[in-house]
């Protein structure tokens, strides 16, 4: 092995998806994730069980990284992992872990702050892929998460707007919820939206400062809208599913570039990046893809793999920091609130 060589394992569990993956110089080897369908049932994440499926996955997932990296765990440099912020059951099957693994193997520890992943997942080397250039903006935008970051370097990042309720990736559930469909409903919000009409129902979007954001008040007005056209047609959700989630997500969608526009005007920044369960939506991405060729921004979408939770991510701002020797003391522990740019 060259000693320039840097193998480093990545474990996630903030959630509800168990994942490692394997890293090689910015190289993606492996990338498993164990996906929990036991939520599917309640309509959401249920932290007791989440933690008792990362206790049942870690080990086969981990095996399986290390397996498809085609590796052996001697090779490895230094074990990343998601330290926070995310459910604390969770996190602590995945710190447990990681810290046990490193100081059986004896080498470096590595903590990682899971929205810091989200954003450095861009310098991920692979196809149709380009490293964003500092500074950038970035818009986070997932289940747990709506943030819009300055990033300055690696290692320095600033938020300079986020919700002040619920995240994006939560109005989509909840509202998908309210529709009838099964959880997690973004992705199937996505869909119908694709072959509807967006501008066939309207939905206020909440007005707060400038780079904030709020989704409490849209999910109530997605409920009082369906229980009025309901009490007249008990079926009109069935019959306009496509349109409802059509308009849904072109609010949603407006609403975050409205924010988007705001902080480039404020900054005077043109990148833009984004990240987080809800970059993986066809309409920010069409509408990101359009502010390219429209407003001359430049702009970065990760790939679908890297845009979901996934331990590629967590590996990537491992090897990062293994070349600045950040590595985490041993009696590191799990923290379900984290700071960004404080980590
Ligand atoms: O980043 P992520 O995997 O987990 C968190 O850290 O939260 O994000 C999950 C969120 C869920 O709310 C899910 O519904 C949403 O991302 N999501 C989508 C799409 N794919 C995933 N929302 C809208 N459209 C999609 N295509
Ligand atoms: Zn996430």
């Amino acid at each position: 092995m060259n000693s320039k060589d840097i193998y480093i394992l990545g474990i996630e569990s903030s959630c509800d998806d168990t994942a490692a993956a394997v890293i090689h110089n910015g190289t993606v080897l492996s990338n498993v994730v164990a996906t929990q369908e036991i939520h599917q049932e309640y309509g959401g994440v249920v932290p007791e069980l989440a933690s008792r499926a990362h206790q049942q996955n870690i080990v086969p997932v981990v095996h399986q990284a290390l397996h498809k990296a085609n590796i052996d765990k001697k090779q490895l440099s230094a074990i990343a992992f998601t330290r926070g912020p995310g459910l604390m059951g969770s996190l602590l099957v995945g710190t447990s872990f990681a810290k046990s693994l490193a100081f059986g193997l004896d080498i470096p520890l590595i903590d990682v702050n899971h929205m810091q992943a989200h954003i450095l997942a861009h310098f991920i080397k692979a196809e149709g892929q380009t490293a964003p250039n500092f500074p950038f903006l970035a818009m986070t935008i997932s289940g747990g998460h709506t943030q819009i970051v300055k990033v300055t370097d690696y290692f320095e990042m600033e938020v300079i707007g986020q919700t002040l309720d619920d995240a994006v990736g939560e109005a989509f559930d909840k509202s998908a919820k309210i529709l009838g469909l099964p959880y997690p409903g973004g992705p199937l919000i996505d869909k119908y939206a694709q072959e509807g009409n967006p501008k066939a129902f309207k939905f206020p979007k909440p007005k707060v400062g400038p780079l904030d954001f709020s989704f409490s008040g849209l999910k109530t007005s997605v409920l009082y809208f369906v229980e009025k056209e309901t009490n007249q047609n008990p079926s009109f959700v069935q019959e306009n599913m496509k349109d409802i989630c059509a308009s849904l997500q072109h609010t949603i969608v407006s609403y975050l570039m409205d924010k988007l526009k705001n902080a480039v005007k404020q900054t005077g920044i043109t990148e833009v990046a984004i990240g987080g369960g809800v970059s993986a939506n066809s309409g920010i991405r069409k509408a990101l893809q359009q502010a390219q060729t429209n407003k001359g921004w430049k702009t970065h979408i990760p790939k679908f793999e890297y845009c979901t939770d996934n331990a590629a991510m967590i590996a990537m701002v491992g090897e990062l920091k293994f070349k600045n020797q950040l590595y985490a003391k041993t009696d590191v522990t799990a923290q379900a609130r984290m700071e960004l740019g404080k980590s």
